[in-house]
């Protein structure tokens, strides 16, 4: 593994502690971790990313150790890989953090949608990226484009330009796929949105316990595993809540710091479920060391997905194994709305259930709104199950004033004025 710091982009865990997680990736993938190495750096060098002494010790370490791969904890661009091809032979495979990850999401995609996607995602990664020594790993993966790409060859055409072509046309094959998965689900969706069960998103990065609780919650029976990524596909329950309302659950794709923006892209479609969502749990591994961590990586990717704006309750999982009972009470008291849980061995679930009726059926939130003339369907849902204060048909749309029950408060997000707007 290659590990490097570089002074001007701040990360959001120390160069070991990043390490240690991305050897915990390659186990996941099914890679034995050999050995390591670490440089800082002032910028990165534009051609191999790190340095030319640095490449000299990973040669000798490679051979000392007879690794296979060399694995860099860093996204590698296109002409990093290829100078770090050409410098450091044929005999070693150079994959980074991204390859991995999009390596460990095609053996734990379930569902045919995620299947797709990361298909697209490896390829649409491979593409810049194919040199000799890449041909040979896209084809394995490529499965039903293999027996294509051999005889195809037009005149003049070397077998990279026929592997380049194989991939740009296998990719207008999957985005084409993709869309018709899509237009099923969307469907669903939206027959989901019309039955007006809230919606509640499990969020967490990998492994802080976001199917155990799902479990737990509904006592359903959905894949738990100790590794990084056995959700990859969301799975939806129903759960009745202690004020007698019902609502949905939803798991999702762990978050991790470093997801690679290809993955974060190819995911879109999934993730838009969080951002529609009427309430997020965020699970934290409460015993990590770097839970801290876990949950900025986790609020940056909401972020990224537009999913910020959305109420959201903290789950502080796992306190089953905590030394003692302060130490949850300490947690609890760091982050706003949070609630201590053993997903595990259930306790705190009761307590996890009032709390997602309160923020969903009592809490309520003053908001001054404009909302188009012909969102008309939302004023009587106002009017319906909020609190209308005020009314004004403007020349741009209707402005109301009131408050709104907190699991409506997503549905009514973009047409929320600032105070400061509004005055
Ligand atoms: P991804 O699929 O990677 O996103 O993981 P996840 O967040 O869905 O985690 P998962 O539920 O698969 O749990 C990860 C590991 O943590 C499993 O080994 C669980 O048994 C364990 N775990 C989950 N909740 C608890 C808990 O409350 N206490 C303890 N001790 N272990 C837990």
């Amino acid at each position: 593994m290659v590990g490097v710091a570089i002074q001007s982009q701040p990360q959001l865990l120390s160069l070991d502690d990043s390490l240690a997680e991305l050897a915990l990736l390659a186990e996941t993938a099914g890679l034995e971790v050999v050995g390591h190495v670490t440089q800082r750096l002032q910028k990165a060098n534009p051609k191999t990313l790190i340095g030319s002494g640095k490449i000299e010790e990973i040669k000798h370490l490679v051979h000392e150790l007879d690794a296979q791969v060399l694995l860099f904890d860093d996204e590698l661009t296109p002409r990093h890989q290829r100078e770090l091809e050409k410098t450091l032979g044929d005999e070693i495979r150079i994959l980074d953090r991204t390859a991995l990850i999009l390596d460990i999401f095609s053996q734990h995609a379930r569902t045919r949608e995620g299947a797709l996607q990361v298909e697209l995602a490896q390829y649409e990664y491979r593409l810049p990226r194919l040199t000799r020594a890449w041909t040979h790993l896209a084809r394995q993966a490529g499965g039903r484009g293999r027996q294509a790409g051999v005889g195809l060859r037009g005149p003049g055409e070397t077998q990279l330009e026929v592997d380049r072509r194989e991939i740009s046309r296998r990719i207008v094959h999957l985005k084409k796929e993709l869309e018709k998965v899509r237009a099923h689900r969307e469907r669903h969706r939206s027959r989901r949105r019309r039955s007006r069960l809230p919606v509640v998103a499990l969020v967490g990065y990998t492994n802080a316990g976001k199917s155990t609780l799902l479990n737990r919650l509904a006592e359903a029976d959905v894949y738990v595993a100790d590794q990084l990524f056995a959700t990859l596909d969301p799975t939806t329950r129903r759960v009745e809540l202690p004020g007698g309302h019902t609502c949905l659950f939803t798991d999702t794709v762990g978050f991790i710091q470093k997801l690679p923006t290809q993955l974060v892209a190819a995911f879109r479609a999934t993730l838009e479920e969080i951002a529609e969502a009427d309430l997020l749990l965020h699970v934290l591994d409460v015993t990590h060391p770097h839970v801290y961590a876990h949950a900025e990586a986790v609020l940056q990717t909401l972020e990224e997905i537009a999913a910020d704006h959305i109420p959201m309750l903290t789950v502080l999982n796992k306190i089953d194994l905590l030394p003692d009972p302060e130490s949850a009470a300490r947690a609890v008291a760091v982050f706003p709305d949070a609630v201590a849980v053993s997903a595990l061995r259930g306790e705190g679930i009761s307590a996890l259930l009032e709390a997602v009726n309160r923020k969903l059926y009592e809490s309520y939130e003053y908001v001054h709104l404009l909302l188009p003339y012909r969102e008309g369907g939302l004023l009587s849902l106002f009017h319906d199950q909020g609190q209308v204060e005020r009314v004004e048909h403007e020349r741009d749309g209707i402005l109301v004033c009131g408050r709104l029950p907190g699991r409506l408060l997503a549905r009514f997000q973009s047409y929320i004025l600032d105070e400061t707007y509004v005055e």
